[in-house]
C-alpha cells in the first residue's frame, strides 16, 4: 500500500490530513470495505507523523462512521461506507442548456408541501431541534422594545446589528467585510438571485454542480440564463478537472455552487479544493456565486472555510441564510457582493425594498444571547445521529444494488434507486400513503437522475419515521419501469 505524505507545512492539521487520505484511500479504492487499516504505529511510521495524531484521525473517522475499531483486532472501514455503494460519477455535460422545468417543479414542490404527510420531501433541517419557543420569546421581547418602529420599513440593505454580528462571524475565518459590502435579503434564495442579477445577462451560460439544488435550477430558468453541469463528486464537492475542462471550452459567465456541504448529496467540500476552485475561477475571470447555506451544518471535524475567504481579485460573492439554522419562515438571508455591492443593492431594493425588520431584530437578538449557537450544536448532533439512522434503515430497506450518499453535513441523503426504477412513479405511490420525497428530475437542468431520489433526515426521529422508510423499500418495488 503506497500512502501519500501528508505535509508538515499544510494549513491543515496533520490529523485532518490523515482523515482526507483514508476518505481518498476509500473512494479510489485502495482501501476497501471491511478490510483493516494500518495499525496507528504502521502509519505513524510511514507517514512520520506521532501515534496519538493519526489516533486522534482514526477516532474522528470514527465518529463519522466511515472506520470502526474491532476490539483486540484494530480500525476496519465500515462495510456500509462501500466506496461502490455512494452514487455513481456523471459525465461532464457537453453543452450548456436551456432550462425547462418549472413545471415539474411546481408540481414537485405543491405535492411535497402538504400537510400530515412524513416530510421525507422537505429539507428543514431546523425541525430536528426546533427553535419556535426560543424565538417566539425573543420576537416578544423585541416587539415591546421596538414599539412602533416593530411595523415600519427596515433599513434598504438589512439592521445594522445583525450586521454587525454577521461580520464578526466572519471574522472568525479571517474574512473581513465592510458593512455597505453585505445586503440582508428574503433568504438565501434572494440574495442568488440578485447574485446572478449583478453578474450575467439572459442568454449567458452559468455553470452549476450536477445533481443540484432545484431552487437554483428554477432560477436559472427564471432568468433566462442557461446551465452548463459540472459532475459532482460524493466525497468532495465538484470534480475540479472537469470545471477546469468547462472553463476552457464554453464561455461561461458565473459559476455558483455549494461550496460548503451540497444539496442533494451532502458532499463536502475540503478546504484544499474549495481554495484551488476559487483560484481556477479567478484565473479564467469569471465569477464564483458560493451557496454556503448549508455551510454551519457540518459533521466533518470543523467547518469549511466561506470560498470567499480565498479570492484574491474580488470575484466571488456569498450567499447565505438563518433558513437552515434557525427559520425557513423568517425568509432572513445575506449576501455579501464586495465589489457587486451597489448593484446588488439596487437590485434589492427593486425587487422588495428591504427584509423584515422585526425577523430581522429577533434573529440579531437570538445569535447575540448566545441561544443561536447552542441550538446550532445540538442540531447538528441530532442531524448527524438521523443521517445514521436513515443510512441504516436504508441499507435494510431498499432493493439490493440501490446506491446511498453518505452526507458530510445538512440534512439530506441522495439515493440512485438503479436504472430500472422510475422516481417519478416512486413519489407518486408514496404521497398516496402520507409519504414525500423528491425525485431526481428537479436536480437536473437535463434529464438526469430519473432514477434517483432525495429524502430529509431533517425530522424528528422515531417509529412512524423507521416505519415509513419501510414502507418506502416496499413501494420501490413497485416502481419499476
Ligand atoms: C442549497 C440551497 N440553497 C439555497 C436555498 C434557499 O434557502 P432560503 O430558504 O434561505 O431561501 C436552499 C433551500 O432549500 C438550499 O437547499
Amino acid at each position: 500500500m503506497i500512502l501519500k505524505a501528508v505535509s508538515h507545512q499544510g494549513h491543515e492539521f496533520l490529523y485532518q490530513q490523515v482523515i482526507q487520505l483514508i476518505r481518498d484511500m476509500s473512494a479510489q479504492q485502495a482501501l476497501l470495505p471491511s478490510e483493516k487499516l494500518p495499525s496507528l504505529r504502521k502509519m505513524a511510521s510511514n507517514l512520520n507523523i506521532s501515534i496519538p495524531t493519526v489516533k486522534q484521525a482514526y477516532q474522528a473517522l470514527e465518529d463519522q462512521g466511515v472506520i470502526e475499531a474491532r476490539e483486540k483486532s484494530g480500525y476496519f472501514l465500515k462495510a456500509v461506507n462501500m466506496a461502490s455503494s455512494l452514487p455513481k460519477r456523471v459525465k461532464l455535460s457537453r453543452e450548456p442548456v436551456i432550462v425547462n422545468k418549472q413545471a415539474l417543479i411546481e408540481q414537485v414542490y405543491t405535492a411535497i408541501h402538504q400537510a400530515h404527510v412524513v416530510p421525507f420531501g422537505v429539507a428543514n433541517p431546523v425541525a430536528a431541534a426546533p427553535t419556535d419557543k426560543a424565538l417566539a420569546r425573543n420576537m416578544r421581547r423585541v416587539m415591546t422594545l421596538a414599539g412602533s418602529s416593530a411595523i415600519n420599513y427596515g433599513p434598504l440593505d438589512g439592521y445594522a446589528p445583525l450586521k454587525k454580528q454577521l461580520i464578526h462571524r466572519y471574522l472568525d475565518f479571517g474574512i473581513g467585510i465592510n458593512m455597505d459590502e453585505m445586503v440582508i435579503t428574503n433568504g438565501a434564495q434572494e440574495a442568488l438571485a440578485i447574485a446572478l442579477k449583478c453578474v450575467t445577462k439572459p442568454g449567458d451560460v452559468v455553470a452549476i454542480e450536477s445533481p443540484c439544488y432545484h431552487g437554483i435550477i428554477e432560477l436559472i430558468e427564471s432568468l433566462g440564463l442557461k446551465a452548463l453541469e459540472i459532475p459532482l463528486c460524493p466525497d468532495n464537492g465538484i470534480w475540479l478537472n472537469d470545471l477546469a475542462q468547462a472553463l476552457n471550452e464554453h464561455d461561461i459567465k458565473a459559476c455558483l455552487f455549494s461550496t460548503a456541504i451540497s444539496n442533494p448529496v451532502g458532499s463536502f467540500m475540503p478546504d484544499k479544493n474549495r481554495e484551488q476552485l476559487v483560484e481556477l475561477v479567478e484565473s479564467h475571470n469569471v465569477v464564483l456565486i458560493e451557496d454556503d447555506v448549508y455551510g454551519d451544518l457540518y459533521f466533518t471535524p470543523k467547518r469549511g472555510t466561506p470560498a470567499i475567504a480565498y479570492s484574491k481579485k474580488g470575484l466571488v460573492l456569498s450567499c447565505s441564510s438563518f433558513s437552515k439554522t434557525a427559520a425557513p419562515s423568517y425568509r432572513v438571508g445575506w449576501l455579501i457582493a464586495g465589489k457587486f455591492a451597489g448593484q446588488a443593492r439596487r437590485y434589492k431594493r427593486a425587487l422588495s425594498c428591504s427584509t423584515s425588520l422585526i425577523n430581522q431584530w429577533t434573529l440579531s437578538e437570538f445569535v447575540f444571547s448566545g441561544e443561536y449557537d447552542r441550538n446550532l450544536k445540538v442540531l447538528r448532533q441530532r442531524l448527524r445521529t438521523n443521517k445514521e439512522h436513515m443510512r441504516r434503515c436504508l441499507q435494510q430497506a431498499m432493493p439490493k444494488g440501490t446506491r446511498i450518499s453518505d452526507p458530510q453535513g445538512g440534512c439530506v441523503i441522495w439515493l440512485d434507486l438503479g436504472c430500472e426504477y422510475d422516481s417519478q412513479k416512486l413519489f407518486s405511490l408514496a404521497l398516496e400513503v402520507g409519504i414525500s420525497i423528491t425525485p431526481g428530475l428537479i436536480f437536473s437542468a437535463s434529464n438526469k437522475y430519473k432514477s434517483c431520489i432525495r429524502l430529509s433526515y431533517g425530522v424528528q426521529w422515531g417509529e412512524q419515521i423507521e416505519q415509513a422508510i419501510v414502507t418506502l423499500g416496499k413501494l420501490t418495488l413497485l416502481a419499476k419501469k
